[in-house]
């Protein structure tokens, strides 16, 4: 997608769609009235009729009159003072959608009124709204299906409006925006792909690909070696299957070289193709949800790829430890005794709490790799989507400094994060008879033990983010389909940003 910026008016664009975000209610004595003169008076008419209104994605589609463009959509942004980075970028991909069907090829969007809620931050608002509507594009369902008629359309340029100053910072920013986005569509697609399609091997495969696409340092860890190595946790979630089990690693820049911030960043994202628990095996209603489990692992994979476009040779480590969590004559048993890759003993109480086992011997194997700052991103858990419902992710993390730099990038890439804390005394809820550490103990504080148990396998500065509610959309919104979110992708890809050299 092209991205242009405009200082012509608004109605005077040529595309075939103009977009009119309403902040607040609509106002017809200020701008407004002269781009509703021009759909013949259709805006106000329709905000008579409560048609438009300042309900955040709430549209009117009307006419495009003496516009140049086709049809105005207006689209509700919501109070002035709820308008976030966030909202911006749903606002963008909920404009996409609402012209799902139609035969669209160009958008613009007027901007004074998303710039001034983002109190005059011009590259922000530009950022974020190019990425909406890039996101707003992606339709999982064209994966398996052809000749869709009511897939959103495929936007080829962008005009943003009304951009009066600081246009180039703007473009470039923009232009960030566009590349985050299919970034975010990579890591979707494959997250979305069903367990019959993308097993560990695949996923290395797709990996091996775009490190090739974007001149990434990739290694394939496959069964034998990792037996070798001694990632007992790794190996005993992948062994139940016939697909074995892969740890992909991949890097941009030198071996444990420090980025500008003196870090040696690593991205380590939770790839189990398929969770049917295992032995301990899970119910089978919504069970066909678990081809999603591996939605980390296509998320820290797609953040390297979108780090070479932004910035190549930033020192950045990518580890997605990819299986299959099936039950079989092989596989792990509820009692198992298995030695981590840290050499600690795990008791595996319950064969069904796979994804801590897995991140655990990924973040040892990033710190044997000269990591000096982790964050892991997994569909941990279904309690954090209990907690927190789809639009916000759960996280933990120690230092606290490190949690809050996690936070800010979040911050700015319009994503929703809230801490969870660690608390020591849940601790000996994870005490084995057997071996040093079990994998579950009872279910209250479930959540906090499974941010606990992990914390034992790494030494450095550490945040773990539990995508379980936000990985996935159950339902679709009017913003995004159901299927893979791409959430995190943009906070991991803003958090490397920041160690990145000046070029
Ligand atoms: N992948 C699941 C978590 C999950 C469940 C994510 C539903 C999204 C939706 C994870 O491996 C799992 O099974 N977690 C168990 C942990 C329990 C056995 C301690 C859970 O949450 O029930
Ligand atoms: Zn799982
Ligand atoms: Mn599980």
């Amino acid at each position: 997608m092209h991205v242009r910026m405009s200082t012509d008016d608004a109605w005077g664009v040529a595309a075939d769609v103009l977009a009119v975000p309403i902040v607040d209610e609509p106002d017809f004595s200020g701008p407004l009235a002269a781009i509703d003169a021009r759909t013949g008076g259709s805006l106000r008419a329709m905000a008579a009729l409560g048609e438009l209104r300042a309900k955040r994605f709430e549209t009117a589609l009307v006419l495009g009159g003496e516009t140049t463009a086709r049809w105005v959509v207006a689209v509700g942004a919501g109070p002035s003072e709820d308008i976030d980075r966030t909202a911006i970028h749903d606002i963008g991909a909920a404009v996409v959608r609402r012209l799902a069907g139609r035969s669209v090829a160009s958008i613009a969007i007027w901007m004074p009124p998303l710039v001034d809620a983002l109190r005059g931050d011009v590259a922000a608002a530009a950022e974020l709204i190019a990425r909406g509507v890039v996101d707003g594009m992606f339709e999982p369902r064209s994966i398996y299906r052809d000749g869709l008629d009511d897939a959103p359309p495929l936007i080829e340029e962008l005009v943003l409006t009304g951009v009066a100053l600081d246009r180039a910072a703007a473009g470039a920013a923009a232009e960030k925006g566009v590349i985050v986005g299919e970034g975010s569509a990579l890591a979707r697609t494959l997250s979305n792909r069903a367990a019959n399609d993308v097993s560990p091997d695949v996923l290395a495969d797709e990996a091996r690909a775009i490190a090739e696409r974007h001149g990434l340092w990739i290694d394939v860890i496959d069964e034998r070696r990792a037996a070798d190595l001694g990632m007992g946790m790794f190996l005993a979630v992948g062994r139940g299957s016939d697909n074995p089990p892969r740890m992909i690693v991949m890097r941009s820049g030198g071996e444990g070289e420090r980025d500008g911030l003196d870090r040696h960043l690593a991205l380590v994202g939770k790839g189990v193709c398929f969770d049917s628990g295992g032995i301990s095996i899970k119910p089978a209603n919504r069970m066909d949800e678990m081809k999603m489990d591996k939605i980390g692992a296509c998320t820290v994979i797609a953040a390297i790829a979108t780090m070479a476009r932004l910035a190549p040779g930033t020192p950045l480590l990518a580890i997605a430890p990819a299986v299959e969590n099936m039950p079989g004559p092989h596989s792990t048993r509820p009692g198992d005794i298995v030695r981590a890759l840290n050499g600690k003993t795990v008791d595996v109480i319950n064969t069904d709490a796979e994804g801590r086992l897995i991140l655990g011997d990924a973040l040892t194997y990033a710190e044997r790799l000269g990591a000096t700052h982790l964050v892991d991103v997994a569909t941990l858990t279904g309690a954090v989507g209990r907690a927190f419902g789809e639009l916000v992710t759960g996280g933990f993390g120690t230092p606290q400094s490190w949690f809050d730099e996690v936070v800010a990038a979040g911050e700015r890439a319009g994503e929703r994060y809230w801490q969870i804390p660690l608390v020591e005394d849940y601790l000996p809820g994870l005490e084995s008879w057997y071996a040093d550490i079990q994998n579950t103990g009872t279910s209250d504080g479930g959540l906090v033990k499974s941010g606990l148990f992990i914390r034992e396998f790494r030494t450095v500065p550490w945040v773990h983010l539990d995508i379980g509610g936000s990985g996935y959309f159950r339902k679709a919104k009017p913003y995004a389909p159901r299927g893979a979110t791409g959430v995190t992708h943009a906070t991991l890809v803003e958090l490397a940003l920041a160690g990145a050299r000046p070029s």
